[in-house]
């Protein structure tokens, strides 16, 4: 990677504070409200599907979503099995549109996950998954799309009307409902420790200085790899979806395993690689994948939190730190509330290094807010 001269040739941070301003950006800080907001006005409706699902649990659990609302998805896979023991699929939606298929979803619950609940596959698969006999649950930011309208219950993420292209807060709002969802399925999830989760994405909104400082380094890259794992490992897809979208640089995304299986061949001296690493059982595999990546002279930085003593060792140029302390004592693994504060500051990123690139975050080339796919 070639590093940054010392002298301005774009608009920069420092140079043009201004540039701290986009949609993106208030979007990014408007999270602690929002996930508040969500918990608050949301509950009941909870309570009242905990109920039915109690009486009547699902034996599997589909969940059908799209780009960032698919990343959210796939933190759900992992959250929901590991809560709740009930086997999860991601569903593949051409399936049905293009292969016109039919499901047996008798004693299924089907999951749509839309910000604007108007991504067309994404409905769709909700309703072949209602005809096949599926308990239907839509979790949207748009009470008034066809999703909301469809779905036998409908949970929204009241995180504001989204402007900004690149989704922000109504990731971290998804992310919220399906730690709802498990709740509702039986997991052993305190309410309490749920009613914290603002105060911890507040506390990743304090790094916003000092990530936009760090952004400038990477002003002139082009390409990455974003590594995750276990419950971070959605954060992985969603840091890389968020450069590309908004930075427009190739960013590859891995679980620190499946990286070793290959494409690790392709780093060389300053290949930039981002690393999702809380203490707890995949602290390990991600410290070893830090270690050997180091040994190959990469360019490393790594996303960690206050409660992690492991990461403290480290070389604090290459860490960004949380201040906050999330490890977590319980039936559930330590790490189990990392995902929303840790994808807070790649959030921030992106949004510094696009500025830091001469790019408005607010205005990707090629895309609008809503994509419709079949
Ligand atoms: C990325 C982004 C898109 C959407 C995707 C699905 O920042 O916003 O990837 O997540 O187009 O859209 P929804 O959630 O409206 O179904």
């Amino acid at each position: 990677m070639t590093i940054a001269a010392s002298r301005c040739i774009r608009p920069c941070l420092r140079c043009y504070p201004h540039k701290l301003m986009s949609k993106m950006r208030d979007e990014i800080r408007q999270q602690p409200t929002a996930l508040e907001r969500t918990l608050r006005l949301e509950l009941r409706n909870v309570e009242k599907l905990r109920k039915r699902l109690a009486a009547n649990p699902p034996r599997m659990i589909v969940l059908a979503a799209r780009g960032t609302s698919d990343n959210a998805a796939l933190f759900g896979r992992y959250l929901l099995e590991i809560a709740t023991g009930i086997p999860v699929a991601l569903a593949a939606p051409s399936i049905f549109t293009l292969y016109g298929a039919t499901l047996r979803f008798d004693g299924t619950l089907v999951v749509a996950i839309s910000q604007s609940g108007e991504s067309t596959d994404t409905n769709l698969v909700l309703e072949r998954a209602k005809e096949g006999g599926a308990l239907t649950i839509g979790i949207t930011n748009e009470p008034e799309s066809t999703l909301a309208r469809m779905a036998e219950y409908t949970f929204l993420v009241r995180a504001g009307k989204e402007k900004s292209v690149a989704a922000t807060k109504t990731y971290t709002g998804q992310l919220l409902m399906l730690y709802l969802l498990a709740y509702a399925l039986g997991a052993r999830l305190k309410l309490d420790d749920l009613r914290r989760l603002p105060d911890w994405a507040s506390a990743s909104l304090k790094l916003e200085k000092e990530i936009a400082d760090r952004a400038e380094r990477y002003r002139f890259m082009t390409h990455s790899v974003v590594v995750g794992r276990g419950l971070n490992y959605a954060n992985a897809f969603e840091f890389a979806l968020k450069m590309m979208e908004t930075c427009y640089v190739v960013a590859e995304r891995f679980s620190s395993a499946d990286f070793l299986h290959g494409p690790i061949a392709m780093v060389e001296s300053s290949f930039p690689v981002f690393l999702f690493a809380p203490g707890g059982v995949t602290w390990a595999s991600m410290k070893e994948m830090h270690d050997k990546l180091t040994s190959l002279k990469a360019e490393t930085l790594l996303i960690t939190d206050a409660s992690c003593r492991e990461a403290a060792a480290l070389d604090k140029r290459r860490v960004i730190t949380v201040p906050a302390r999330l490890r977590h004592a319980g039936p559930l693994p330590e790490e189990v509330f990392t995902p929303i504060p840790y994808i807070i500051p790649a959030q921030l990123f992106a949004a510094s290094l696009a500025v830091e690139k001469g790019l408005d975050p607010d205005q990707p080339r090629t895309l609008s807010k809503v994509t419709r796919t079949l």
